[in-house]
């Protein structure tokens, strides 16, 4: 479904932020909330679970998207992703890969700071020159 054609609803602002409250970030103290809408209209949230084996910690935007698909969905509509920083957190790399997954490029990617700041962008926009199964058909 075209991200233009999926549905619309209430911000994902109120989900995200209310999430992030129960991060679990003893170690970096950077609590981060993710809210994302499915193309079903449902809306999964998730926060980072840190780990004091550093690399095992997952972020926000993985624990939302690993909801969804226990759920039984697969496709992206909206994406939201709040914390408490000087400017909109940036998704890291991985996750970037990880909403392209389950993304269209035109799909919605609001990235805002606890004081209210928010920047609008896309999985697309996010995530240039990615990585897809079309680079494997010739093996
Ligand atoms: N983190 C997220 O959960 N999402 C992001 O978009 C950026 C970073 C987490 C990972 C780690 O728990 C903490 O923020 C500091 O990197």
């Amino acid at each position: 479904m075209p991200a233009s054609d999926a549905p619309s609803g209430p911000s994902l602002r109120a989900p995200a932020a209310a999430v992030r409250e129960n991060a679990h970030a003893p170690y970096s103290n950077f609590k981060v909330g993710a809210a994302i809408r499915a193309t079903s209209g449902s809306v999964y949230v998730g926060c980072n679970v840190e780990n004091v084996a550093y690399p095992e910690g997952t972020c926000a935007e993985a624990g939302a998207i690993a909801a969804m698909v226990a759920s039984g969905e697969t496709e992206l509509a909206e994406v939201y992703v709040i914390a408490d920083c000087p400017s909109p957190v940036p998704p890291c790399g991985g996750c970037r890969q990880k909403l392209k997954e389950f993304g269209a490029a035109d799909v919605a990617v609001t990235l805002a700071t606890t004081d209210g700041v928010e920047m609008k962008t896309t999985i697309g926009d996010l995530l240039p020159g990615a990585f897809d199964a079309g680079h494997m058909e010739r093996s």
